[in-house]
């Protein structure tokens, strides 16, 4: 089947879903290049799913309009639309062998010889030595990737993905990770994946969308997203952030605040609220990029830092770096991950220190916000 308006990005207008009286996605607009591996994120119940079944077509949507390219697919059935999911549960059939799996949707069209192209996606996936095995036969990962062929053997122009790799252990999950982007980037389809995990979206996606409460946050490059997060949920959920309360003392191409007796400034450019003088804001850096010293090396620190007093209230040791949590006058619990490279025995727990970093590191986040938006909760964690 050739179709000449094959590809296009996908683009959602004004879609919504409600529930009775539950909005579970607010009016969307989101366009998804095509070619691209972008990732929906956020945490359960935030709408992923509901998003990812209105495009293909598995879910009515209240309002809006779903578009591949120039054609507009909403009234469409699922079946019609050039479009496959790959769900957590892989729904293998256990009955049938790996590769009259993956032949499932050729041989559901009336298509006889499907070898060829049953031997190019176990090829895809490699997965060739395993074609004759049963689903049960293999490992998690393995039924993984046997989904992912038994979708893009249909050759549709999106692959849904949600949460597909939910089911795995940490250490397979990350193998998988590359995994998918490497078949993405052969196929040259667009990805379209759901996950809670923000390392997996940052990992996988040209582009994430942050969705919160039914709503996309933030869209952007995964570096964009975690240097400059423009509201305290992005900031929390990607990763950690020091999230500082201060007050606007200058509001000029540098913004200057001060905090707890410090005076930090940012560039006005990273600040995604209104600045004025006299008004609130929340100022951010992120643990990396904080140095430390002990107090009695202030001098050492070079001009034009943006510096706060504070003392160490806890040390942990991993490795590759140590994270210290600082208590400041600026704020509390403020957390610092240094590098293990030279490791000053005077920083431990109760030593007075000075936080450092360049100014161009901070952001400034809208004050009226939940300082706490998007935190791992202990009961999240496991
Ligand atoms: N059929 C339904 N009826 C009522 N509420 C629903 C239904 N499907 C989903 N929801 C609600 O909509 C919200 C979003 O769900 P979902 O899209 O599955 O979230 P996610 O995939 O991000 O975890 C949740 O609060 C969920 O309980
Ligand atoms: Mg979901």
């Amino acid at each position: 089947m050739t179709d000449n308006n094959a590809g296009g990005d996908v683009r959602l207008t004004g879609i919504s879903k409600t529930y009775g009286s539950f909005t579970a996605v607010h009016p969307l607009d989101l366009t998804i290049p095509q070619g691209s591996f972008f990732a929906l994120l956020g945490a359960s119940g935030c709408g992923k799913t509901t998003t990812l079944r209105m495009i293909a077509g598995l879910e009515e949507p209240s309002t809006g309009t779903v578009f591949l390219g120039d054609r507009d697919v909403t009234d469409l059935p699922p079946y019609k639309r050039p479009v496959n999911t790959v769900f957590q549960s892989y729904a293998l059939f256990p009955h049938l062998d790996i590769s009259e799996n993956i032949a499932f949707g050729l041989r559901r069209r009336g298509i006889k010889s499907v070898k060829k192209q049953v031997d190019e996606m176990l090829e895809l996936v490699q997965l060739g030595q395993f074609a004759k095995r049963k689903p049960h036969q293999l490992s998690g990962g393995q039924q993984q990737r046997v989904a992912v062929a038994r979708a893009l053997i249909n050759h549709p122009q999106v692959l849904l993905l949600d949460e597909p790799l939910g089911a795995l252990d940490l250490k397979l999950r990350r193998q998988m990770q590359l995994e998918l982007k490497r078949i993405q980037t052969e196929v040259g389809i667009t990805f379209i994946h759901v996950t809670h995990d923000q390392e997996e979206a940052m990992t996988m996606a040209d582009q994430v969308a942050v969705m919160n409460g039914g709503r996309v946050e933030q869209l952007g490059e995964p570096a964009e997203l975690y240097e400059n997060p423009r509201t305290t949920f992005v900031a929390n959920f990607l990763g950690t952030s020091n999230l500082i309360e201060a007050e606007v003392v200058d509001a000029a191409t540098d913004v200057v605040v001060s905090a707890g007796g410090a005076k930090l400034r940012l560039p006005a450019d990273r600040c995604s609220a209104e600045t004025r003088t006299g008004g609130k804001l929340l100022v951010g850096i992120r643990p990396e990029k904080i140095s430390m010293v002990h107090a009695d090396d202030e001098d050492s620190i070079a001009a034009g830092r943006n510096k706060v007093t504070g003392r160490i209230a806890d040390s942990s040791f991993i490795g590759v770096s140590t994270q210290y949590i600082v208590d400041s006058p600026a704020g509390q619990g403020l957390s610092v991950y240094e590098q293990n490279i030279e490791r000053d025995s005077r920083l431990v727990p109760g030593a007075e220190v000075v936080l450092h970093w360049n100014p161009a590191h901070t952001f400034g986040l809208d004050a009226a916000q939940d300082i706490d938006a998007g935190v791992e909760k202990v009961e999240d964690a496991q």
